[in-house]
């Protein structure tokens, strides 16, 4: 039988979606990309916000004819949205069948086949409590047999206990608990002996990891998650790894030194910072200020050579005013992003901030918003036109999806590469290209400045 899965939010969920995926395998499911194709039609959902719910709800609402065509098709809403609304979907969906939260994500193969076999018996099924167990029992993972897994990821805390004023996470996805660092070695293990060369470790706040969920950073020599990082790194056939998100305040000396001398680790960090006025980032309950923040950064660039910087920012969080944002903007040049997601704020129902009133008019959001990407878009051709005649390690990846005439591939400092495939290179080789051409988005080696950039 076919299943099809459809995932909205953020890599966590993505990941969640894949060992789940994975569980349906081994019960002999087939996974399928076509909707009219399939028995079972999971959707994997994202609460942060607003919009992130419209979407899916859009969507599964519109899979109403789908079962008006055949009864036995089993229609379920799971994760973070399933976990916030629970029952009530049941309501503004009437045809589906189960909903399932983040809590207890890893009985779906049990709630499914029930649900199968017991057709006519138990029509509607709903879990949304929470249980430890879903910590080792996603652990699976599922490749699509047609591409080579060069990239694979690994989650190793669940949930968030740091209760950001307008975030719905916490409460979506429960208390932050880490995994044993041995079981999270042991499934990179057995990524890297299916050929997987680069690992992404997954958290809401990785750099977290091991501390029990406690809210104060470490001391400046503890960091269980650079321990962590030294054991991925020595796993055999892992190339690079890269993890997100760490929350800035846990950067202890420890980490720093680590990533500085473990060049597996890549030279790209994604450090969230969300608004550069301390103002704002202290309604936002974000424990650092923007000068605290600056500092992180400033010692990360002083002890790793050449590390580039991505981040999170939330425009129009409430009271922000053009000096707040003047702030955002100028302390996004000083850091100087490569790569930034800029999200319009969006109030989410028993969050501390949506108590208070979302001021900022959409028209203000959006300019804000406009502005930084216009920012980062000029930024980041400037970054990567200086690297024009510059030699830089690719990891291969393989054809690009496309125009699989040329390849592509990643480096340390995550910019993707397009060059003309080399004879004897495969997928997950490290391969050391002269760049040629740079655009905002890409750089394309000197062995396809032949081909048209139209991509
Ligand atoms: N744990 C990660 C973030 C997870 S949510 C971290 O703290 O780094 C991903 C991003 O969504 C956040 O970094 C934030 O920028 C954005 N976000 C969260 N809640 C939001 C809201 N209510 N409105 C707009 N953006 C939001
Ligand atoms: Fe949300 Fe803050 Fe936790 Fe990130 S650290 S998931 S923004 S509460
Ligand atoms: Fe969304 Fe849940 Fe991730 S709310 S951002 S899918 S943890």
């Amino acid at each position: 039988m076919n299943f099809y899965i459809k995932t909205y939010g953020c890599q966590m969920n993505e990941r969640d979606s894949e060992a789940l995926s994975g569980m349906l395998a081994a019960r002999g499911w087939t996974r399928t990309e076509r909707e009219d194709d399939a028995r079972l039609l999971i959707f994997n959902t994202c609460s942060v916000r607003d919009q992130a719910e419209r979407k899916a709800l859009g969507k599964i609402m519109h899979m109403k004819k789908l079962k008006r065509r055949n009864e036995d098709i089993i229609i379920g809403v799971i994760g973070c949205m399933a976990q916030r609304m629970g029952d009530e979907l049941f309501t503004e969906l009437p045809h589906i069948d189960f909903v399932l939260g983040t809590g207890q994500l890893h009985e779906l193969p049990d709630l499914v086949a029930q649900l199968v076999e017991e057709r006519g018996v138990v029509h509607r099924a709903m879990l949304t409590g929470y249980s430890d167990d879903v910590l080792s029992g996603m652990s699976a993972h599922c490749f699509d047999e047609n591409t080579p897994p060069v990239f694979g990821s690994v989650a190793i805390t669940r949930g968030c206990n740091r209760f950001c004023s307008y975030c719905i996470v916490p409460y979506v996805r429960g208390r932050e608990i880490s995994r044993p660092a041995d079981d999270v070695i042991a499934e990179i293990g057995q990524l890297a002996a299916r050929g997987v060369r680069e690992i992404l470790l997954l958290g809401q706040n990785v750099a977290a990891f091991g501390l029990n969920g406690v809210l104060t950073p470490p001391p400046e020599d503890v960091s269980p998650f650079a321990e962590l990082l030294e054991r991925a790194a020595g796993v055999e056939g892992i190339a690079r790894i890269r993890f997100t998100s760490p929350y800035p305040t846990y950067f202890s000396q420890r980490l720093i030194d680590t990533i500085a001398a473990e060049p597996k680790i890549c030279r790209a960090i994604h450090l969230p910072v969300q608004s550069g006025s301390d103002r704002i980032l202290k309604a936002m309950n974000r424990q650092y200020t923007a000068v605290s923040y600056l500092e992180i950064v400033n010692r990360l660039k002083r002890a790793v050579p050449g590390i580039c910087f991505s981040t999170d920012v939330i425009v129009g969080f409430p009271g922000e005013t053009e000096e707040d944002f003047a702030a955002t903007r100028a302390l996004m040049e000083e850091v100087g992003f490569d790569n930034a997601f800029i999200f319009k704020y969006s109030p989410r129902r028993g969050t501390v901030s949506a108590k208070h009133e979302d001021s900022v008019a959409m028209e203000d959001k959006e300019r804000r918003n406009q502005l930084l990407l216009d920012d980062l878009a000029a930024r980041s051709l400037r970054h990567n036109l200086a690297l024009i005649g510059r030699r830089v390690e690719v990891l291969a990846e393989g054809p690009s999806a496309r125009n699989p005439q040329r390849w592509c591939g990643k480096t340390s400092t995550a910019k993707t590469v397009f060059f003309a495939p080399i004879p004897g290179v495969n997928p997950g080789d490290m391969v050391t290209l002269e760049i040629a051409r740079a655009t905002h988005m890409s750089l394309f080696a000197g062995n396809i400045s032949d081909l048209p950039d139209n991509e």
